[in-house]
C-alpha cells in the first residue's frame, strides 16, 4: 500500500454516518470494524484491505452499485490516499458483504471479503442483533410479535426488505440462519455464542408471551 491515512478515513466514515439519516451508524460500522480486524489477524487476512472494506461497507447501497459504483466509498478512499487499484480491491470487498436474501447465496471469492461479511453478519446476530432488530421493526412500525403470524421466508431481496409483519419474524428468516453461513473458523466459534443467546432469548421472550401464571 501506498501512503494512506488510515486515521482519516476512519474520521471521514464517522463524519459520515453523522449526517446520515438512512438508519445505518457510526457505531454498527465500528463493532464491524473491530470484529472484522480481530477476525482477519486471527485468519491471516490482509489488514490493509480488510480494515477500510469494513470502514465503507455500509456508506452506498448495493442496489446501486451495478451502473454508479460506490460513489461515498470512492470519494473517501481517494480523499485519503488509496490509489484506484487499491480503491477497485477495497470495493470488490464490499460488494460481497452485503445480505441479498435467504435465497440469493453470496460467496465472497477472496479471504478478505469472507471476513468482512462475517463481521457484518455477527453483528446481526446476538444481543446486538436482537437491540438491532428491534429498533429496525419499531422504525418500521411493525409489532414485536403476532402468535398467529406464521414464520414466512422471503427469497428475493425485495420481497425481504419490503415484508410485513412482526419482527420475531426476522429471526426465522434471517438471524438465525447467519450462523451456519459464517465463512470462517474464528467467526463460527463467535456465532456459536451468540446464536445460542437468541435462541435463549426466543424461548424466554415466548414463555413470557404465553404466561399464565
Ligand atoms: P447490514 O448493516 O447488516 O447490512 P441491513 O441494512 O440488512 O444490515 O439491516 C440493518 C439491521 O436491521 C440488521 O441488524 C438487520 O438484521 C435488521 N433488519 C433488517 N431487516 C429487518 C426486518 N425485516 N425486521 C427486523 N430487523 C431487520
Ligand atoms: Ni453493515
Amino acid at each position: 500500500m501506498n501512503q494512506t491515512d488510515i486515521a482519516e478515513l476512519y474520521r471521514l466514515v464517522k463524519d459520515f454516518f453523522e449526517h446520515d439519516t438512512t438508519g445505518h451508524d457510526w457505531w454498527h460500522v465500528q463493532r464491524v470494524t473491530q470484529l472484522a480486524l480481530h477476525i482477519a489477524k486471527a485468519e491471516g487476512a490482509n489488514l490493509a484491505l480488510v480494515e477500510p472494506a469494513a470502514l465503507v461497507h455500509d456508506t452506498d447501497d448495493w442496489k446501486l452499485s451495478g451502473a454508479n459504483g460506490y460513489p461515498n466509498a470512492t470519494r473517501m478512499l481517494l480523499a485519503v490516499g488509496y490509489n484506484n487499484h487499491q480503491v477497485d480491491r477495497i470495493l470488490e470487498i464490499v460488494e460481497q458483504v452485503s445480505y441479498k436474501g435467504a435465497g440469493i447465496d453470496t460467496a465472497p471469492s477472496s479471504l478478505e471479503a469472507m471476513v468482512v461479511q462475517d463481521a457484518d453478519r455477527l453483528d446481526a446476530i446476538g444481543a446486538i442483533g436482537i437491540a438491532r432488530a428491534f429498533a429496525f421493526g419499531g422504525s418500521k412500525h411493525r409489532p414485536l410479535y403476532l402468535p398467529n403470524v406464521k414464520p414466512q421466508f422471503h427469497s428475493t431481496f425485495e420481497e425481504y426488505k419490503t415484508a410485513k409483519g412482526h419482527t420475531i419474524n426476522h429471526f426465522y428468516e434471517k438471524l438465525l440462519l447467519l450462523k451456519d453461513r459464517m465463512n470462517t473458523a474464528t467467526a463460527k466459534a463467535l456465532a456459536e455464542e451468540r446464536h445460542r443467546f437468541m435462541e435463549t432469548f426466543l424461548e424466554q421472550f415466548y414463555r413470557e408471551w404465553d404466561y399464565k401464571g
